[in-house]
């Protein structure tokens, strides 16, 4: 039969748990020094080993040879527990018996001492799913918990556990665990399964799982099936329907480099391929504060987790990549109020300008020092601005006035080149530009936009 890689490498021991330090040390302590409080909440987000370190612990509890704080995993009980069958290991889950019944039924029980082993263990799983009533009931038992007696309440939500429960329990907080830890996890699971894989897939299914080790191995187990025990980045993507990051970050770079069209076609073949294109966009937002970061830290190591992957960015100036920024989280609250296909690709097209962006310290440097000759200024301000503005400067109606060059530049082209020639204005004072308006055709009454 065959038994989902969740299932089949579920942690036995305290040993093999990953993460959740805190929480393993301070279980195995309490064994190891006969200190097990009457009464746990296990509290914290779903997948990430509240069960398993429950069923841990009734093992060594009840364990015929513990060492050190550990079950030994061979004995007649530790081999029941594992197999379910144990007596004296009751496993409850509140979500589908959510009764007072259930839980007098609970408490009569309770009143049995161990039938085999040394300890009497329940685990009462989605705790907060319990009945008022219910609650109530449980709170009796744990006021005057019986004779080893131990109980185990696990919740993924915490805030709806009532605070008398709480106050009775020894709370155990559970955390998500880290993208590098699933990925470690992930490969024993790789090794064990003859799996070939490569980093960059696992790294993808650790991330779309978000700290949740279950999710991220029955992805595995997905993925181990569809793609004939190759995992690749390939069969991720198409069989899991997740994006790899380094695919976002080439989308990135068309928008760094106003390839719009480009764009445009790569989120219209996610959506035809049935992407979740919000998803798509909430990794794009994290590759570009990302790149920001890279840019602007100088340690950025400290900070992200692959500073490596970003130097690929280093060419681009930060204005650019912060003014992509803001298209971005602008075309995701605007994806609230309308099909995200269409917010998203206005956002693309905003990016059109992204390439005339230049950076000030640039046009600093190209500014005249002291001493120097005089330089023509409209090459240097030529030099400063996108092929289609150096046209529009080259085509423009030139005047002196006051020592300063004007360009009058026609309305339409004017209104294309407009922010990057004001820029340009602003930092080279010997220019300066003006709409020629075209003139109005005869018996029309326009006004000018500007
Ligand atoms: N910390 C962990 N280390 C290794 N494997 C883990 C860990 N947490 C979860 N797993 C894997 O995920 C599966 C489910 O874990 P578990 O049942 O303990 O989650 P849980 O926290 O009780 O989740 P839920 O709140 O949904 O009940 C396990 O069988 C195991 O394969
Ligand atoms: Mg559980
Ligand atoms: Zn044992």
């Amino acid at each position: 039969m065959y038994i989902p890689f969740a299932r089949k490498y579920r942690p036995r021991f305290f040993r093999e748990v990953v993460g959740q330090e805190v929480p393993v040390r301070v279980l195995k302590n309490a064994v190891k020094e006969d200190r097990v409080s009457h009464a746990y909440l296990f509290a914290g987000p779903r997948g990430v080993g509240k069960t398993t370190l429950a069923r841990i612990l009734a093992k060594a509890l009840n364990c015929l040879n513990p060492a050190d704080g550990e079950p030994c995993g061979e004995c007649e009980n530790c081999r029941e527990i594992e197999r379910g069958s144990f007596p004296d290991l009751v496993e409850m889950d509140a979500a589908s018996n959510r009764g007072i019944d259930d839980i007098r039924a609970l408490k009569e029980a309770v009143s049995y001492t161990p039938i085999k082993g040394k300890t009497k263990v329940y685990i009462i799983d989605e705790a907060h799913m319990l009945t008022k009533e219910a609650f109530n009931a449980l709170l009796k038992t744990l006021e005057e918990p019986p004779p080893r007696t131990v109980f185990i309440l696990c919740t993924t939500e915490y805030e709806k556990i009532i605070p008398t429960i709480l106050s009775r329990c020894q709370r155990i907080m559970f955390s998500r665990i880290s993208e590098e830890k699933i990925v470690e996890y992930l490969k024993m699971i790789c090794g064990k399964e003859n799996i070939e894989f490569t980093e960059e897939a696992l790294r993808m299914i650790a991330s779309a799982s978000e700290g949740c080790m279950r999710d991220a191995a029955s992805l595995l187990d997905q993925a181990s099936l569809a793609g004939g025990d190759r995992v690749t980045e390939e069969v991720v993507e198409e069989f899991l329907g997740i994006i790899s990051r380094s695919k976002v970050r080439e989308f990135m770079k068309l928008l760094l480099e106003s390839e719009v069209d480009e764009a445009v076609r790569f989120l219209r073949d996610l959506y035809n391929r049935g992407y979740n294109l919000n998803k798509f966009w909430e990794v794009l937002e994290e590759e570009v504060r990302n790149a920001v970061l890279f840019k602007s830290l100088r340690e950025p190591g400290r900070v992200l987790d692959e500073p490596e992957v970003y130097s690929e960015f280093e060419g681009y100036p930060l204005e650019a990549l912060l003014y992509i920024e803001n298209v971005i989280t602008r075309g995701k609250l605007e994806a609230r109020a309308r099909p995200p296909l269409r917010a998203y690709e206005l956002a693309v097209v905003k990016t059109l300008i992204v390439k005339e962006i230049v950076p000030i310290s640039r046009i600093l440097e190209t500014g005249p020092k002291t001493g120097e000759v005089r330089e023509d200024p409209e090459e240097r301000i030529k030099a400063l601005v996108s092929p289609i503005a150096r046209k529009a400067i080259e085509s423009a109606q030139k005047r002196i006035e006051n020592g300063k060059t004007v360009y009058e530049i026609e309305e339409d082209t004017y209104r294309t080149v407009r922010e990057e020639l004001e820029r340009v204005a602003r930092s080279v004072p010997e220019v300066e530009f003006r709409v020629l308006k075209k003139k109005p055709p005869p018996g029309k009454d326009t006004t000018s936009l500007f």
